[in-house]
């Protein structure tokens, strides 16, 4: 059962008000990108901005700093040297904030765990973990900083697609034939919310399920599901609520690749044109 109905999805679109500052629309610490997939961090964080962000710093290697910065001038661009020895990321209602970790990552190597592991241990505020970063929580170490996460109330949430979500259950002895089940049994063994994308996406806090089924395959393109990173993470960052962001976010994400679809073909359809709908989707929404 779905309860998001639109008109409560709607409510969760964060308009910015008179006063709004950049600080007070959310800091998303976007530590993504790497030597090999320097432009998962360019797409991640453009979503982020379009879903809302007030403040979008990319911490990315120092090879893909200039990839990053030329892409859009906007961006706060650190290398991810300085970052692991900086100053934590903290949270507040007045200046709101989440830190994304993982996309374009490089799967299994060194420094993808130490950044991740960073993030866990540091943010005193929500984190996501997406892409190459997921084969590092798929340890012990990495399920131990969860369960501390959850025990704090800090939300952890993981968006892992169906092979990365088999590395996780691998670790767990758990069945992989059922997404639903194995969304739940992951976000209870973890206490995350799991977003288990695919041609269907089930998204699940551990208590109940909501089954996202708006997709459509123009979506089988690498580069979309870093899009959907920058999305959710932009929201969290912005304060909604776990799955109230991963849900908003997927909605949106799935109408603006609809839109594009409409115009461009399923064929056609990049996870750039994803991006660029998105603000039409967006619009349709409100
Ligand atoms: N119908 C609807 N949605 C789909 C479909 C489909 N048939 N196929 C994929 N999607 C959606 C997913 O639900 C998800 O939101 O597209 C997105 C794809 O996300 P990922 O699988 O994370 O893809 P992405 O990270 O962009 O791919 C790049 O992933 O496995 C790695 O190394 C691989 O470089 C590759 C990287
Ligand atoms: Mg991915």
């Amino acid at each position: 059962m779905n309860p998001y109905e639109s008109h409560r999805l709607r409510g969760l679109l964060p308009y910015p008000d008179r006063e709004a500052n950049k600080y007070s629309r959310g800091h998303l610490v976007l530590v993504a990108g790497s030597a090999a997939y320097p432009g998962a961090a360019c797409l991640a964080a453009l979503a982020a901005q379009r879903m809302g962000a007030g403040y979008t710093e990319v911490v990315t290697d120092p090879s893909a700093l200039p990839i990053v910065q030329s892409f859009r001038p906007s961006l706060v661009v650190r290398s991810d040297e300085t970052w692991l020895d900086g100053e934590p990321l903290t949270a507040s209602p007045a200046r709101p904030g989440a830190c994304a970790v993982g996309s374009g990552f490089d799967p299994g190597d060194e420094r993808s765990k130490r950044l991740l592991f960073r993030a866990l241990d540091t943010a005193d505020a929500p984190v996501l973990v997406d892409g190459g970063a997921l084969a590092a929580l798929a340890t012990d170490e990495g399920r131990k900083r969860c369960r501390e996460r959850f025990v704090c109330g800090l939300p952890t949430v993981a968006t892992p697609h169906g092979g990365e979500a088999a590395r996780l259950a691998k670790l767990l002895g758990l069945p992989t034939d059922d997404a639903r089940s194995l969304a739940r049994s992951l976000s209870l063994a973890y206490g995350i919310v799991v977003v288990l994308k695919g041609p269907v996406t089930w998204i699940s806090d551990g208590e109940a399920e909501v089954c996202m089924d708006e997709g459509t395959p123009a979506l089988a393109k690498a580069g979309t599901g870093d899009v959907l990173a920058g999305m959710i993470g932009s929201l969290l960052a912005q304060a909604l609520a776990p799955v109230d962001a991963c849900v908003l976010a997927a909605t949106l994400h799935a109408h603006a690749a609809r839109f594009a679809s409409d115009d461009l073909t399923s064929v056609s359809v990049t996870p750039e044109d994803v991006l660029d709908y998105v603000p039409r989707a967006i619009a349709a929404m409100g």
